[in-house]
């Protein structure tokens, strides 16, 4: 009889332990001490039928082993129950990938320009996003009534403020607390009122760039602005200066590139003309020169502007200013 009672603890234990949720624990439960049928009720009821000095003994056994069984079975209860709430943690997942950053296409252009500039003896210089409107315009020969402030709406604010619409106002910024010989670089934010669309956006990115000294000539400009083009777009490229104006500088020219897509032959990205401009540029005009007190007859210098938006979609083949500002990781993830 004991070693019958040694056999049903045994079970009893082994398939409590193995019971994954509540249902199949309750099914053991009955299994054992189901008031009918149960293993343990059975050798209860069957104790009437022994010999009478026997029953006193194998009926304490008997509840011993009864109370041993109810005790796990609510034990491996309670902990059913911790285990439920617990997370469940499932290691054969694969992992989360964290997301590595990585610098803006924008940020990335203008880390180039200031390189090529770096290594041909330019400074980096910075300027005030807020300006005046003697810095933004006046001081560029642009008075008041010029009509080629027509085509730079700005964000006014008060006092003669304006958020700059280019970055040209720092080469005056420069001129007047240094003199000459003068080779910086000024890349930045500029605004300007314009409606939205494929090729304009409202705060858009510039890098001016100013040469001053004695005998600086138009060839320097070309040899600079060239170098610049090979090195950033590749030395197949062709170059052009086209005559243009701009208040601040005389003679103005317009450059162009020979297009990246079709090299020149015409395709839809030039518009079937061959080339694409880059930047405005030109001989620093006399009087800016006067506006900072520079000597006109001593020194010259060259200046120029251009569009870092620009300059990385025609790099990169983008159709669309847009894409750079609205943080779509899916464009933002291919540089
Ligand atoms: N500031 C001009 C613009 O936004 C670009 C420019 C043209 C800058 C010619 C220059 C320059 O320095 O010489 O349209």
């Amino acid at each position: 009889m004991r070693e019958e009672l040694e056999k049903l603890k045994g079970e009893a234990r082994e398939k409590i332990l193995k019971v994954k949720d509540e249902k199949s624990l309750e099914r053991v439960r009955i299994e054992f001490l189901g008031r009918k049928q149960g293993k343990i009720t059975k050798v209860l009821r069957s104790i009437k039928d022994m010999p009478p000095e026997q029953r006193p003994l194998i009926g304490e056994l008997v509840n011993q082993l009864k109370h041993q069984i109810q005790k796990e079975l609510e034990e491996r209860k309670k902990n059913l129950e911790k285990e439920e709430k617990e997370e469940y943690i499932d290691i054969t997942l694969p992992g989360k990938r964290p997301l590595v950053g990585r610098l803006h296409p924008i940020t990335q252009t203008l880390e180039e320009i200031k390189r090529i500039f770096l290594g041909l003896g330019f400074g980096v210089v910075g300027g005030p996003e807020v300006e005046t409107e003697y810095y933004n315009f006046e001081a560029l020969n642009m008075p008041r009534y010029h009509p080629a402030r027509d085509e730079q709406d700005s964000f006014y604010l008060d006092n003669n403020y304006l958020l700059r619409t280019q970055t040209s106002p720092v080469q005056i910024r420069v001129m007047e607390k240094k003199s000459p010989p003068i080779r910086i670089i000024a890349p930045g934010r500029c605004y300007r009122r314009d409606a939205v669309d494929a090729s304009h956006f409202p705060m858009f990115h510039q890098v001016e760039g100013l040469a001053v000294d004695k005998k600086i000539t138009f060839s320097d400009l070309k040899g600079c602005l060239t170098y610049f083009v090979h090195r950033m777009f590749g030395k197949e490229t062709r170059i052009r200066f086209r005559p243009s104006f701009f208040p601040f500088t005389e003679p103005s020219a317009e450059v162009d590139i020979s297009c990246i897509m079709c090299r020149g032959s015409g395709c839809r990205v030039c518009s079937g003309k061959g080339w694409l401009e880059i930047l405005g540029a030109g001989m620093v005009d006399p009087e800016v020169f006067k506006k900072v007190n520079y000597d006109p007859e001593k020194y010259q210098g060259f200046a120029f502007g251009m569009g870092v938006e620009r300059i990385c979609m025609l790099k990169y083949g983008i159709d669309d200013i847009r894409l750079f500002f609205q943080n779509d990781l899916r464009f933002l993830k291919q540089f």
